[in-house]
């Protein structure tokens, strides 16, 4: 399998970046976020979760932010929906696109979902079948595909059978997500061919958390097996609430930088990009977490 051309990139940041930050993030700084995001080309944007409040307060204005953003042609909006509850308040917002999302590891889908793995395909099912009724495109999400913080290394035959059971209630499209930035290249590989028996390699993509400064390294080779799919965070903002000590994503002006090195095309602007960051970052009173970023605005500044 030759290096794609063409890679898409969804910017998690609103989503998985915010809903770990302790500090309340108006809903107008996030819609500004998303504005600033599809500013600079992005062209998937997961937004907001329609989550308990009591487990995670900070996505608790998902209908003000959804209905704050002033969406454009060619963008797709999606949500996270953990049951029909959610997808029923999501609905109203008119999603591009849900995500439902499960665990390879039954802990963390205790500890994140309160329900096993079994638990939550079966609550999958119904809000799958109501979002495709309607038309809406459905992704998976499976956290802990090579550690977990509870229970360790997970061996890729978790990862496929679940993969397999995503693909049994018809999620149409899953992401591999290393949840507390664990994986290393060969382990990651694992995970995506286990995932590969269930899923065409375009209805894949990889969701790297950076902990161990090993994202990139992990892109790379899913690149090299011909996935052209992830989920990045602009700034590297990100983590899970309940896996404690994760960072956030690999920050999406790092791997712009090294598809655009590599001459692979995405549609972003990386300056842009860059200001995007920039302006959620100063927000939060830090710096980009992003060696792009940083080399940049550094240079801009010389
Ligand atoms: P539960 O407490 O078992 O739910 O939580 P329940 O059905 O027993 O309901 C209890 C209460 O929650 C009720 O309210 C419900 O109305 C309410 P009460 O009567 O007590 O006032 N409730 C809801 N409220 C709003 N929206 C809803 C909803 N559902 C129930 N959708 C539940 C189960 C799944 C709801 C809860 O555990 C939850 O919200 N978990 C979400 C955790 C989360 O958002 N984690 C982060 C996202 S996943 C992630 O970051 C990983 C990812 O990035 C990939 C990776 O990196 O691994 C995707
Ligand atoms: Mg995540």
């Amino acid at each position: 399998m030759s290096i794609p051309n063409r890679v898409k990139l969804v910017d998690v940041g609103p989503r998985d970046g915010l809903q770990n930050e302790k500090q309340p993030v108006p809903a107008a700084v996030k819609i500004e976020l998303v504005h600033r995001l599809q500013d600079a080309g992005l062209k998937e944007i997961e937004v907001t979760s329609f989550v308990s409040p009591k487990w995670v307060p900070q996505m608790a204005d998902a209908a003000s932010v959804m209905a704050g953003i002033e969406r454009r042609v060619g963008v797709r909006y999606s949500v996270l929906t953990p049951n029909l509850q959610g997808f029923e308040a999501a609905l109203k917002s008119r999603p591009d696109e849900i995500v439902v999302f499960a665990a390879a590891s039954e802990a963390f889908s205790q500890k994140n979902i309160n329900c096993s793995i079994a638990e939550s395909i079966e609550r999958f099912a119904p809000v799958v079948e109501a979002a495709r009724v309607k038309g809406i495109y459905v992704r998976g999400a499976m956290s802990c595909t090579v550690g977990c913080p509870y229970e360790g290394e997970i061996a890729p035959e978790r990862v496929s059978y679940l993969a397999g059971l995503m693909k049994g209630i018809g999620v149409q499209h899953i992401g591999v997500a290393d949840t507390i930035g664990v994986g290393t290249p060969l382990k990651v590989r694992r995970a995506m061919e286990a995932t590969l028996k269930h899923y065409d390699i375009n209805d894949v993509s990889g969701h790297f958390h950076d902990t161990y400064g090993q994202a990139l390294a992990n892109t790379l080779i899913c690149l090299q097996m011909g996935v052209w799919q992830f989920d990045t965070s602009v700034a590297g903002l990100g983590g899970c609430p309940y896996a404690k000590g994760a960072t956030g994503n690999v920050a999406t002006e790092d791997v712009l930088y090294m598809l655009h090195g590599m001459g692979i095309a995405t549609g972003i602007d990386l300056d842009k990009l860059i200001d995007a960051g920039k302006f959620i970052s100063d927000f939060l009173e830090r710096k980009p977490n992003s060696r792009a970023a940083t080399a940049i605005l550094n240079k801009r500044l010389a």
